[in-house]
């Protein structure tokens, strides 16, 4: 299903204005906002902020109060302050060039997995899974999988099929089009099945369980 679904993305990607290079420092910053915020409010709060704050020298040499100002309206105000602390700590510690580790990027504050996936596979192209709860419910009607999404283990096993699904292909176009199938097409409710890249193998749609699946109890 990779190959069907990375030629799909590269195909119809939506057009968003992070999506216009690879600089880890734009990248970084879409992902933070588009982290609580949907893609239509970001954009042009990504554009304020990149034309205000253009790099990491400019944003850390801010005071929080500028970035409390450019973030207004979009809130989770912890995601500003963060992203404040981040950028001190990328001129101190990595010489103001946005790491490339993995686990440096992981140790960020305010960047957890999926954000840390999201920005190795987008911006370095790194083979690492970018697993949220457009993946979660996409592999497990994929796969039939008719385990609880919401347990660890669950997740662990879909971070587990995706790095698998990933290997040796365009992990980027991959998780972007996971992003896109799950906001356009493998929608939570009444997903448009006719329409969708990867219908073929799927075996929700085959057994007619997409619309009981994920199964997504919440303790
Ligand atoms: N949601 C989170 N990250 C995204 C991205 N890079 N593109 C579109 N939607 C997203």
């Amino acid at each position: 299903m990779q190959k069907q679904l990375i030629k799909w993305y590269q195909e119809n990607k939506r057009d968003f204005p992070w999506r216009k290079d690879q600089d880890p420092y734009h990248i970084w910053i879409s992902e933070i906002m588009l982290q609580q915020t949907t893609t239509e409010t970001v954009i042009p709060y990504y554009n304020r902020f990149l034309k205000n704050f253009p790099n990491v020298e400019a944003l850390a040499s801010a005071s929080l109060e500028e970035v409390y100002k450019m973030w207004e309206g979009l809130g989770y105000y912890r995601r500003a302050k963060h992203i404040h602390e981040s950028a001190q700590i990328i001129l101190e510690k990595y010489q103001g060039v946005f790491p490339y580790e993995y686990d440096a990027i992981l140790s960020l504050k305010g960047i957890g997995e999926y954000t840390a996936g999201a920005i190795s596979s987008i911006a370095y192209g790194k083979q690492v899974p970018a697993v949220d709860g457009n993946v979660l419910r996409i592999i497990s009607r994929y796969y039939l999988i008719k385990e609880n999404i919401a347990e660890t283990k669950v997740q662990k096993k879909i971070y587990q099929i995706v790095q698998e699904l990933i290997l040796n292909h365009d992990a980027s176009a991959y998780n972007q089009g996971m992003m896109d199938l799950g906001a356009t097409i493998c929608k939570p409710v009444h997903p448009l099945c006719l329409e969708c890249p990867i219908q073929k193998g799927c075996l929700a749609f085959k057994k007619k369980q997409m619309d009981v699946l994920p199964i997504n109890i919440k303790k």
